[in-house]
C-alpha cells in the first residue's frame, strides 16, 4: 500500500513532508524516508520502521531543501530495511513508489548489463535507475525523462520524483495506485491521500489512470497518458482531517471491507500465467520434485487466518488432489502431531506474529517438515522463521476485525493450490487456465456485491436485537458461516455460531424459535439441495431464516425473508464473495448497537501472546 508525500514552494519542508507521512502511516509502517533537493544538491534521510525512527534520524543530521518528497512503506518486495527504504536515489534523481513494478526482474537484469548497480532489493530502485539513464541520454527535461521510463514499466505506480538538475519541481504520475495533488499560495503539494495535505490546502485533484503532474511553486499542470494537458479544476474538500484518513467512511473496518476489490487485484497481479496455465510465486518456490514427493499438507493458523485454511482444505484436495490437515496453531503446538520431512507445513497469518501459529511452525520444522507460510507483513516474525512466502498484498489493516487480509488469504490459498495441482500432474493446463481467468473475474463480481451493501440494513436491524445467531453452510461455505459467525460476535458481542449445515439435525437445531437469526450460505454448490432442505427445516420451526444466495437463484430467495445475492462463481472461490455480505452485516450491526468497531474489546490485532 505505501504513502507517499510531495512538497514545492519557498518553506523548508522536511518537517512538513514527515507530518505529511504522520498522517499517512495507516498505508504502512515498516520503514520510512524522506528526500529534498537545496543548498547541498539531493539529500536523503531513510530509516527502517516507525516514522519515529526517521524523526530520530532527521534530528542527528537535519536536511535542508525546499523541494522534497517521502515515502512510509508497506513492504511488498525486499524486507523491511533501512536499504529498502524509499526514497531510492541514483544519479541525481530520487524516488518514492507505491505499487508494484511486474517487469522489475527484467528492467534489473537489463539495467545491470548496462553497468547499473542497484543498492537496494526493491522494484522501485528500478524507476531512479531509469530516470537517470534518460537523463543521461538526453531527455532535456524531467517530464520527458520519467516518460520514457514509465514507457518501459508493467505494473501499477503512484511516483514522486525530484532531481538535483531540476530543483524547483516535482514530477508525479499514476497508474492504479492512488494519488492526489493540492494548490497552495505559491507552492504545490502532493500525497497518496488528502489527509497528508490538508491542513496546508483543501483544493485538489485526483489523478486519474495514466495521468501525470508536473509540480512547480508557481502552480500544477496535467497531463494525460499521451502527454495532452488537461485542464481540470481543483476540487475542494470539506471533510474533516480524521474523516479523510478513513477517506469519508466512519471506521477503518468499513474502509477496508470497501477496499477488498483493489487488494484481490494486488495479491493477484503478476502471479497468474494464463497462457502458460501456471502460477508465478514469487517468495514460495516449490519444485516439482517436491511437490510430488509431499504426502501431506498440514495448515496452521489461528481465528480468521485457520478460517481461509479450511477453504484451502477444499482447493488443496479439489485441485491438487493432496491430503490437507488444517489446524489450530494453539492445539497442534501442544500434542504430537504426526509430522515429518514429507510433510509441508504451511502457516497463515495476517500479522506474522501470532504466538501460537510460529510455535507451531517451529514444532513443524523440529519434525523435519519444510514450513512455509501466507502472510501480509513482509519480514515478520513467522516469514523469518519459513523458507517461502506467498505476501498477500492487501496493505495494512487497521481494523482488528480481519477482512481484507482474508479475502487475500483466500485469493493465495488458491493460487498456492493451482501451482500444486500442475506440478502435482492433477491439474491440466486448460482446467488450470479456467480457474485462473475465474480468479481474475473476482474483482469485478466483489465490486458487484460491494455496492450492494444497503441490502443488510434490514438484516442487520433484525439481529441487532437479538440474543444469538446461527450461520449455516456446507462445503467451501461452512467456513465461511464459522467466519460469519466470528466477525459478528468480535465486533458486536452478540453470541453467533457457525454449523455446517448438515450439522443442524444433530444439535443446534433443537435452539431454533422465532427469536433466532438464522443466516444461511445457500449459494449453488453440488449440496446446495441438501441446503435448501435445511431453510426448510428451520422455517418449519418458526425460525427467521435470512440467506445468501446465488444471483438469480429465485427459488432459494423464495425460502428466505431477505435474500442478499452474490454472482455465481465457481464453489472453490465462491467463499470470496459470499463472505462480504457478513462482513457488513457484522459490522452494521456493531455499528447499530455503538460498538467500538475497529477496536473491540479485549481484543488486538496481533496476539504475541500464547
Ligand atoms: C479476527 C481476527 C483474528 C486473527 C487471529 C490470527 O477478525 O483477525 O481471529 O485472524 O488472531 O491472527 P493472524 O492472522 O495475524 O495470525
Amino acid at each position: 500500500m505505501c504513502g507517499i508525500v510531495g512538497y514545492v514552494g519557498p518553506r523548508q519542508c522536511v518537517d512538513l513532508v514527515v507530518s505529511g507521512l504522520k498522517k499517512l502511516e495507516y498505508r504502512g509502517y515498516d520503514s520510512a524516508g524522506v528526500a529534498v533537493v537545496g543548498a547541498s544538491g539531493l539529500e536523503v534521510a531513510r530509516s527502517k520502521g516507525k516514522l519515529a525512527n526517521l524523526v530520530g534520524v532527521l534530528k542527528e543530521r537535519p536536511l535542508h531543501g525546499t523541494t522534497g518528497i517521502g515515502h512510509t512503506r508497506w513492504a511488498t518486495h525486499g524486507r523491511p530495511s533501512d536499504e529498502n527504504a524509499h526514497p531510492h536515489r541514483y544519479g541525481g534523481v530520487a524516488v518514492v513508489h507505491n505499487g508494484i513494478i511486474e517487469n522489475h526482474l527484467a528492467l534489473r537484469s537489463s539495467l545491470q548489463g548496462r553497468g547499473h548497480q542497484f543498492a537496494s532489493e526493491t522494484d522501485t530502485e528500478i524507476f531512479a535507475h531509469l530516470i537517470a539513464e534518460a537523463l543521461e541520454d538526453g531527455k532535456r527535461n524531467l517530464v520527458q525523462a520519467v516518460r520514457t521510463a514509465l514507457s518501459q514499466i508493467q505494473g501499477t505506480y503512484a511516483v514522486a520524483v525530484i532531481s538535483d538538475r531540476f530543483p524547483n519541481e516535482i514530477v508525479a504520475a499514476k497508474n492504479a495506485s492512488p494519488l492526489v495533488v493540492g494548490f497552495g499560495q505559491g507552492e504545490s503539494f502532493l500525497a497518496s491521500d488528502v489527509p497528508a495535505i490538508l491542513e496546508h490546502t483543501r483544493d485538489v485533484v485526483y489523478l486519474e489512470e495514466g495521468e501525470l503532474a508536473h509540480l512547480t511553486a508557481q502552480g500544477i499542470s496535467l497531463e494525460d497518458r499521451d502527454g495532452v494537458p488537461l485542464d481540470r479544476p481543483p476540487r475542494r474538500i470539506e471533510w474533516s482531517a480524521v474523516a479523510a484518513e478513513k477517506e469519508g467512511h466512519k471506521h477503518f473496518m468499513h474502509k477496508e471491507i470497501h477496499e477488498q476489490p483493489r487488494a484481490l487485484v494486488d495479491t493477484v497481479r503478476g502471479r497468474t500465467l494464463l497462457e502458460e496455465g501456471d502460477v508465478a510465486l514469487d517468495g514460495l518456490e516449490l519444485s516439482a520434485d517436491e511437490a510430488q514427493r509431499i504426502s501431506r499438507l498440514v495448515i496452521v493458523a489461528c481465528g480468521t487466518s485457520w478460517h481461509a485454511g479450511l477453504c484451502g482444505r477444499y482447493m488443496m484436495e479439489t485441485l491438487a488432489r493432496l491430503p490437507v490437515e488444517v489446524e489450530l496453531a494453539s492445539e497442534f503446538r501442544y500434542r504430537d502431531p504426526i509430522v515429518d520431512e514429507r510433510t509441508l507445513c504451511l502457516a497463515i497469518s495476517q500479522s506474522g506474529e501470532t504466538a501460537d501459529t510460529l510455535a507451531a511452525v517451529k514444532e513443524a520444522k523440529r519434525r523435519g517438515a519444510r514450513a512455509v507460510s501466507i502472510c501480509n507483513v513482509v519480514g515478520s516474525a513467522i516469514p523469518r522463521e519459513c523458507s517461502g512466502t506467498l505476501y498477500t498484498r492487501a496493505g495494512p489493516e487497521i481494523g482488528v476485525a480481519s477482512t481484507k487480509a482474508f479475502t487475500t488469504q483466500l485469493a493465495c490459498l488458491f493460487l498456492l493450490a493451482v501451482k500444486l495441482g500442475r506440478l502435482r500432474g492433477t491439474l491440466s493446463m486448460e482446467a488450470a487456465r479456467s480457474h485462473l481467468s475465474a480468479l481474475r473475474q473476482l474483482p469485478a463480481w466483489m465490486e458487484q456485491v460491494v455496492r450492494q451493501e444497503p441490502a443488510v440494513l434490514p438484516v442487520a436491524k433484525r439481529c441487532a436485537q437479538a440474543r444469538d445467531v446461527l450461520f449455516l453452510g456446507r462445503g467451501s461455505q461452512y467456513p465461511v458461516a464459522l467466519e460469519g459467525a466470528l466477525k459478528l460476535k468480535e465486533i458486536s458481542y452478540i453470541h453467533a455460531e457457525g454449523y455446517a449445515a448438515g450439522e443442524m439435525k444433530h444439535g443446534p437445531i433443537a435452539l431454533v424459535d422465532e427469536n433466532l437469526p438464522v443466516i444461511v450460505l445457500a449459494t449453488r454448490e453440488p449440496a446446495y439441495e441438501k441446503t435448501l432442505g435445511n431453510m426448510e427445516e428451520v422455517r418449519a420451526r418458526g425460525g427467521q431464516v435470512y440467506a445468501v444466495v446465488s444471483e438469480g437463484d429465485v427459488h432459494a430467495a423464495s425460502l428466505a425473508q431477505v435474500a442478499l445475492t452474490v454472482p455465481e462463481a465457481p464453489p472453490l472461490l465462491a467463499p470470496l464473495l459470499s463472505i462480504l455480505p457478513l462482513q457488513f452485516l457484522a459490522y452494521h450491526v456493531a455499528d447499530l448497537k455503538g460498538t467500538d468497531v475497529d477496536q473491540p474489546r479485549n481484543l488486538a490485532k496481533s496476539v504475541t501472546v500464547e
